[in-house]
């Protein structure tokens, strides 16, 4: 059944009709009945003629009056709305577009130029000056996303690019756009849209991603360093060792291309040994001389060699020919000393003009220097197969090379924690309590030799997922909102991402993970429960709260040793592991009564 409906405009005036018809038909015929005398009649048909005009007038009048009073709060209320859009945009410091998609003309708000710094009075806008105006890696996007987002091939229109300002500064903007009106076929006539300028978390997020990539790159290289480590603990084959070696300089110094030459005693010259990345087979055939050319001067002055530009460097005619030939631009050469004897020379060739910073030239002499173990044990195994005592004596020569290893990475994990604590505004200090307490408890919770190295590396290395924090947050003078608290709350995971690809700190992973895990379940990130958390990261996280509440931080002062405690006793069975807290807290009186 269809209801019936009808317009109000059209409604009053047709019940004025029926009821002004019926009037005319019946009210003569009524008055006649009722009024006989012909003079007192017209006299009444005059009154009725009145009153029925006063009638309609006073229902114009009402009418009238209601629909004013109408337009009037409407307007007001219009008025209102509007006011507070624009209040809310200004309030946002958000530009305001509308573009007329026939014309391409751009009408937009005083905000808009403003945040480009062009003055409002002068600016005008089309759609040709917003892609002049962006950024040429940017442009092609924006452009696609555009005219996809008219032809209604994405629902959305939501994009962040970057456009010139007068100043030729790039500001890092957010447009976000919506089609309000079409014309009678459905096609698009109008856009609004507002334009943000994020640069501000536009330049934190970068800088974080910078950091993020920096670790992993530095990690990456000790993860190198361990594996070459590995190599030369297992494999007593010099060609094998040879080979992981130009591999890894290959692929963690971003180099064009290696290569090796070792030193033949007899004749003082350099011969090829291995390389990777030439495009030809000519490398193979060099042989330098001690003390000439490149690799001979790194070998007899006992320095690195580096040439950031060849052009203009006087080089023998083959080696130059090799270099063309291969279209390289940037030398460098390290000489292999081990235990003060020159056994070859590492190259390294550039087909760009590279300028390394310092943390890469020390990693390419870190390898180096294994690179030049490795070979010396390599060479000595290959002439000494029979001879047991000389065997006896290469042995302790290996276990050298690993313990030298092992602190050449270590050292790095060290100068890595130190880095975060700089960032953190932590002292040197407060990481070596974490560390000497973590030392002491695990002697006391008789942990093995073996895992106490771990525990110490996890315990070095636990917060460096902080480095993926922002400052603001970081060194925020205050109490954390949700927000910031959420994302200070990545930081165990920010580290297991940075730390989970190193193998050989897989067993150090427990304390930088879950070192904000709760005994109740509450912590996290992962909420785990009781005994599921690891008892490295269990006892970890009773030592850094301890430590944490013992210092000043940028939003609170240091608790007394004693409030601490209390606090500790109060949190066992909630935060803490009710099992090792009174150890724990015996270990902190122990510590005191010395005092
Ligand atoms: P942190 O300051 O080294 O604190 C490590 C842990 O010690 C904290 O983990 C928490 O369990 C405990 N702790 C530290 N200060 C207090 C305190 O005043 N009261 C209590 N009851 N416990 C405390 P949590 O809470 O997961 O925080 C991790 C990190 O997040 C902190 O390391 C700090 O760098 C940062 N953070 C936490 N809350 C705030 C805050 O309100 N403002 C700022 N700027 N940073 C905060
Ligand atoms: C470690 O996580 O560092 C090894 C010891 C353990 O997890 O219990
Ligand atoms: C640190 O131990 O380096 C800082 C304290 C923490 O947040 O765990
Ligand atoms: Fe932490
Ligand atoms: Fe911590």
């Amino acid at each position: 059944m269809k209801k019936w409906h009808m317009d109000v405009g059209i409604r009053i005036p047709l019940l004025y009709l029926i009821f002004g018809g019926l009037w005319i038909l019946f009210s003569d015929e009524l008055l006649e009945s009722l009024v006989h005398n012909t003079e007192e009649l017209t006299r009444f048909q005059n009154y009725k003629g009145w009153a029925y005009v006063a009638a309609s007038a006073l229902l114009i009048y009402f009418l009238l009056r209601q629909y004013l009073q109408l337009q009037k709060k409407t307007e007001a209320q219009l008025h209102k709305s509007e006011e507070r859009l624009r209040l809310a945009v200004t309030a946002a410091n958000q530009g305001i577009y509308d573009i007329d998609l026939i014309t391409e003309d751009i009408v937009v708000n005083d905000i808009y130029p403003m945040l480009l710094g062009y003055d409002p009075l002068e600016f005008s806008e089309k759609l040709s000056d917003v892609l002049a105006r962006t950024h040429p890696d940017d442009r092609e996007n924006l452009e696609k996303k555009f005219n996809e987002y008219i032809r209604g091939k994405i629902d959305e229109y939501k994009l962040e690019f970057r456009q010139r300002s007068v100043s030729g500064d790039w500001i890092w903007f957010i447009s976000v756009g919506q089609i309000v009106e079409w014309d009678q076929k459905g096609q698009p006539t109008r856009m609004l849209g507002t334009l943000t300028d994020i640069t501000e978390k536009k330049k934190e997020e970068i800088l974080r991603n910078q950091l993020l990539e920096e670790s992993q790159r530095r990690l990456k290289r000790i993860a190198s360093l361990h594996e070459i480590d590995e190599e030369i603990s297992s494999s007593f084959e010099l060609s094998t060792t040879l080979n992981k070696i130009v591999n890894n300089v290959f692929i963690h110094l971003q180099a064009d291309a290696v290569d090796i030459l070792l030193l033949d005693e007899e004749s003082m010259t350099f011969y090829y040994a291995d390389s990777i990345g030439f495009d030809s087979e000519r490398i193979k055939n060099a042989r330098v001389k001690f003390g000439g050319s490149f690799a001979g001067i790194a070998a007899e002055t006992r320095k690195m060699v580096h040439f950031a530009d060849l052009e203009n460097e006087i080089i023998d005619d083959a080696f130059r020919s090799l270099l063309t030939e291969e279209n390289i631009k940037s030398y460098f050469g390290v000489p292999l000393i081990a235990k003060g004897k020159i056994v070859g020379v590492l190259e390294l060739y550039q087909r760009q003009i590279l300028e390394p910073d310092k943390e890469w030239i020390d990693f390419f002499q870190t390898l180096a220097g294994q690179a030049a173990l490795a070979i010396e044990n390599a060479q000595l195994l290959e002439g000494l197969e029979s001879k047991n005592a000389e065997l006896l004596r290469v042995n302790e020569d290996l276990t050298l090379t690993n313990v030298h290893l092992t602190q050449a990475y270590d050292a790095t994990i060290e100068s890595l924690s130190r880095a975060l604590n700089l960032r953190d505004y932590e002292t040197e200090d407060h990481s070596r309590r974490v560390s000497m307490m973590m030392i002491d408890l695990s002697d006391i919770m008789g942990f093995t030799p073996e895992e106490k190295k771990h525990i110490y590396r996890g315990t070095l290395l636990h917060d460096i997922g902080k480095i993926g924090v922002p400052d603001t947050i970081l060194r925020k003078p205050g109490l954390l909102t949700p927000e910031e608290r959420k994302i200070m709350e990545q930081h165990p995971i920010y580290s297991y991402e940075l730390l989970k690809s190193i193998d050989y700190l897989q067993p150090a992973l427990s304390i930088p993970h879950l070192h904000h895990e709760k005994w109740d379940g509450t912590g996290y990130p992962h909420g785990l429960k009781g005994e599921v958390i690891p008892l490295s990261a269990r006892l970890f996280a009773l030592v850094d709260v301890f430590d944490a509440l013992t210092s000043d931080r940028p939003y609170r002062k240091a608790w007394s040793v004693e409030k601490t405690m209390e606090y500790i006793k109060e949190q066992s069975g909630k935060h803490f592991d009710p099992g090792i807290v009174p150890v724990f807290l015996d270990y902190i009186q122990s510590k005191k009564d010395l005092i």
